[in-house]
């Protein structure tokens, strides 16, 4: 059921039961953190490997506390530029995160998400809520509240409409391995806006790993059913050399779009998964052959979805 009252949403969250969360990002699946039954049905909605730990979202910059200790200096610092925004922090844990959201790890990640609906909703309720991507594991995320209810529909109480997502990729992921700054996920802060804050010029990353316990980094995740060919970056075959800036075609190039409306990245990035789910219900062609971003700011994180998108084991 796609709703629009928040009320609804809340009431349906203490009950233990999920509920299809907008956020700037993607849309979440979401339950009380604090409730491991509650956070359990989100493992089974999705099929999602018990090892693969969730980001807890909060409303109030007070609920760090009883989520994290010891925070990094380098981690306030980014909370108070990129909060609420599409920035995961990975921090120490508190005793109160119970072990099935953290996957075990001394580490819970946190996010306060910029959606105005998904502040109103968590910020009306007395706990945080746990919250990963509403897609089967390893699907492409949804960015609608349609895309949710196709997929999710029995396993949710409600999903809550907040319109399409503004970012459309997921939140860049930081943490602090030894209290070094380290990105752990491309999204939808740059990592030169990061590396700008802490006044810090090549932050270390660790993006891929076949590592249980870092799944937005496995190689091949965000993965549509069709095979994805991927082009270098302004390199378009001739005939569809007149189509603008990442072009998206399949078969003999008759299907094809282009993945930013106005030519700007944030408009590639925004649309991204839409257009990779269309794609998948066209029937033409075997492979669907999409232009690479320019591989920088937010063209990373879109390179990065693309290559895990089109990875085959
Ligand atoms: O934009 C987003 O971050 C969206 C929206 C809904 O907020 N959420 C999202 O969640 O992308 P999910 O579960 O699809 O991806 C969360 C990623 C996973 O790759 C997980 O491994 C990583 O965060 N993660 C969570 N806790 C972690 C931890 N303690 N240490 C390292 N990685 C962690
Ligand atoms: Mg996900």
């Amino acid at each position: 059921m796609i709703i629009q009252d928040v009320a609804v949403a809340q009431e349906a969250l203490e009950k233990g039961q999920l509920v299809g969360l907008p956020t700037e990002t993607v849309y979440g699946l979401a339950a009380n953190a604090f409730d491991p039954l509650a956070v359990a049905r989100i493992f089974e909605a999705k099929q999602r490997p018990s090892f693969d730990p969730l980001i807890v979202h909060i409303g109030h910059l007070s609920q760090l506390d009883e989520l994290a200790t010891d925070l990094p200096l380098g981690a306030q610092l980014l909370a108070k530029t990129f909060w609420p925004g599409p920035l995961t922090l990975v921090l120490p844990r508190t005793q109160k995160v119970p072990d099935i959201v953290t996957a075990g790890l001394p580490t819970v990640a946190i996010r306060m998400p910029a959606h105005p609906l998904a502040l109103k909703l968590l910020q009306s309720l007395p706990f945080p809520l746990a919250a990963p991507s509403a897609n089967p594991f390893g699907y492409v995320s949804p960015t609608t509240a349609q895309h949710v209810h196709d997929q999710l529909a029995e396993q949710v109480a409600c999903i809550l409409d907040g319109g399409a997502c503004s970012v459309g990729v997921e939140s860049t992921i930081v943490g602090f391995p030894d209290g070094q700054p380290t990105i752990l996920r491309l999204g939808g802060v740059p990592v030169e806006a990061i590396e700008f804050t802490l006044g810090i010029p090549n932050i270390p990353a660790q993006l891929s790993s076949s590592q249980p316990h870092a799944p937005g980094q496995l190689v091949s995740h965000y993965a549509p059913k069709r095979r994805i060919g991927i082009l270098a970056h302004g390199s378009k075959p001739a005939h569809i050399a007149s189509s603008e800036w990442i072009p998206f075609f399949s078969d003999a190039a008759y299907s094809m779009q282009s993945l930013s409306l106005d030519g700007s990245i944030e408009s590639a990035a925004a649309r991204l998964f839409s257009v990779l789910r269309r794609l998948d219900d066209d029937p033409k062609g075997p492979i669907m052959w999409i232009e690479a971003a320019p591989d920088k700011g937010l063209g990373r994180a879109i390179n990065d979805r693309l290559q895990r998108a089109a990875h085959r084991a």
